[in-house]
């Protein structure tokens, strides 16, 4: 059975990978992206949206480019990590296609139906309006599998995981909104190091393995500098690995709190495992991962693509 997805992301070296897995998987089929300001503005991530996509030779997926901003605070891009267009590293062609003219958050309530699974891979602002225009949707979503957050340290500050610290009050409002959402959080994806081994198996593979490669060479530099790690985490292609096959990561059923109102911990997702508040779950929490299993479907999906 293949699942329908939409992919909302801030492509993103990861973002990007995450596309280029979903279109490799016969198990999913990418109905849509839509694009949201968080690694980078809009308009870049945007464009990497259609690049990757045309990468892969396919740029009839429509794109629709959604919110510019979070929903009452700035935006905190990455550049640190993806640089400054976003998606460092490879040479990035013109784009050929446009942007559809709707905003995410419309063309994402025009694209979910039943059986259609959500897999939002930055930010969560395009969600929340979402939810905020058309309430009609939680009738008809099933599922959100989302990259974000962390039960224990994060990575753009110590409490909070960038997804998070970027628009709080959105995930906050999506974790409140009753839909079943999974967590993909650092937890599971620190655990899956992407090494330079598995880049140079996929260098002399198609065009679209090249450009992970290439993707890679500069996102591992940042990870090795920051973290002394030998390799660098995938984390937004666990996300749709978890749609593609759910045996890969092992969950948990808890509370997710997520803390909008303080001085050091915004952003913050409090994950109550052991239902020490009361509070009653609200998501599926990523716990563990076959890593050698999750990397090896990454690096031979990829390099089937063309
Ligand atoms: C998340 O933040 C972004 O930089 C990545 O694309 C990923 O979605 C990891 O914290
Ligand atoms: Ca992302």
């Amino acid at each position: 059975m293949t699942t329908p997805i939409v992919i909302d992301c801030d492509p993103g070296h990861d973002d990007a990978i995450a596309i280029l897995l979903a279109l490799a998987s016969p198990e999913v089929e990418p109905i849509g992206v839509t694009t949201v300001a968080g690694n980078q503005t809009l308009d870049k991530t945007t464009r990497n949206a259609l690049v990757t996509l045309e990468v892969a030779g396919r740029g009839d997926i429509p794109v629709a480019a959604g919110a510019e901003a979070p929903l009452r605070r700035d935006l905190r891009t990455a550049a640190h990590v993806h640089g400054e267009t976003g998606l460092d590293g490879p040479e990035l062609p013109e784009p050929s296609e446009r942007p559809v003219e709707a905003h995410a958050a419309d063309f994402l309530a025009e694209l979910i139906e039943p059986g259609v699974v959500l897999v939002p891979t930055g930010p969560l602002t395009n969600l929340a309006l979402m939810l905020e225009r058309h309430p009609d949707v939680p009738d008809r979503l099933e599922r959100i599998v989302w990259m974000g957050g962390a039960i224990a340290e994060g990575n753009i500050t110590p409490a909070a995981e960038f997804n998070a610290f970027v628009d709080p009050e959105a995930a906050a409002t999506v974790f409140a909104s009753g839909i079943p959402i999974t967590m993909v959080g650092l937890d599971v994806t620190h655990k899956a190091l992407f090494t330079r081994a598995h880049a140079e198996r996929l260098r002399g593979a198609g065009r679209a393995g090249r450009f992970v490669a290439e993707l890679s060479d500069f996102f591992q530099a940042f990870h090795e500098r920051s973290y002394g790690f030998d390799g660098s985490p995938i984390h937004d292609a666990m996300a749709v690995a978890h749609v593609i096959d759910p045996t890969l990561m092992t969950t948990r059923g808890a509370n997710v709190a997520i803390e909008t109102r303080s001085d050091h911990c915004d952003g913050r997702t409090v994950v109550d495992l052991r239902g020490r508040t009361g509070r009653e779950r609200n998501a599926e929490v990523g716990i563990d991962v076959d890593a050698e299993r999750f990397l090896e479907l990454l690096v031979t999906r990829i390099a089937s693509l063309p």
